[in-house]
């Protein structure tokens, strides 16, 4: 199996297995954290967007949305959601914008789709570039010191007679800035059961090393990875949400 034929070939089960998701929430607290930190502008730009549900939700709270994703099905499925939003087909990691942003989101933790950690120190930097005075870069992430490779998230979802099967985990061998999003789909119908695994390259970095790369660029506060309040980060949690106001 190709390492991205869920954002390909099944980018029609993508939303099923995000079905848990409370994006709502997710863009609710975004736009929370843009209206505290950042310079009130409206102009937003969402890096691997998917099928566009922080589009869908921040585009309620009257901003311009754009959407950049590398896979051309994840943006059609986009553009049937947010018919009002501009998208493009283009690489998180050299990007350029002709008029620039103010608010400027990733999330899933797609910002580590940047595979690498002179990728991600390019797509830091096009970002940088991409705001305005004051913008904004709002995106969670992981910390490679704290994947636990025994851990896994699952959960099932009935659609037209099929039972779907969702899972995924991230698997970090120790060392180096390379680890792994693992992600499975199981569909099983009256007559068959189809397995699909599929392997994401993902960048592996800790927490010091991603605020030492984004330093240079930007004033960063890092919040507990919650939805529903705004807690500064314990400096202990695996996962938190970044705010970078641009320098
Ligand atoms: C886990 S999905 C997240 C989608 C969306 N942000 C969400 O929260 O549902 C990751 C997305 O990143 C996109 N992607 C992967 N590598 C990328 C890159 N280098 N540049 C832009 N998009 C990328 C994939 O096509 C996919 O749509």
């Amino acid at each position: 199996m190709s390492d991205n034929v869920l954002y390909t070939d099944l980018s029609g089960y993508y939303d099923l297995m995000c079905a848990d998701i409370n994006y709502q929430a997710q863009s609710n607290n975004a736009h929370r954290l843009q209206q505290i930190f950042g310079n009130g502008g409206k102009r937003h730009l969402d890096l691997a967007c998917g099928t566009g549900p922080h589009i869908h939700y921040l585009s309620q709270e009257n901003y311009q949305c754009s959407g950049l994703d590398i896979n051309q099905p994840m943006l059609d499925l986009a553009k049937q959601r947010c018919p009002q939003a501009q998208f493009e087909l283009g690489n998180m990691c050299e990007f350029e914008v002709a008029d620039a942003y103010d608010f400027i989101t990733c999330f899933l933790y797609s910002i580590h789709y940047s595979g690498d950690i002179p990728r991600l120190t390019r797509c830091i930097d096009s970002v940088h570039k991409a705001l305005n005075v004051g913008g904004v870069f709002c995106f969670n992430a992981v910390d490679k010191d704290h994947i636990n490779n025994a851990l896994s998230a699952k959960h099932s979802v009935v659609q037209q007679d099929c039972r779907f099967s969702f899972g995924s985990s991230w698997y970090y061998r120790g060392e180096g800035d390379t680890q792994t999003l693992k992600l499975s789909i199981e569909k099983t119908s009256a007559e068959t059961t189809q397995v699909w695994t599929d392997e994401h390259p993902m960048v592996a970095l800790n927490f010091n090393t991603l605020q030492a790369l984004l330093t240079p660029y930007f004033d960063i506060h890092v919040f507990e990875h919650e939805h529903d309040k705004i807690v500064p980060w314990d400096k202990v949690s695996g996962n938190a949400i970044f705010l970078c106001v641009k320098k």
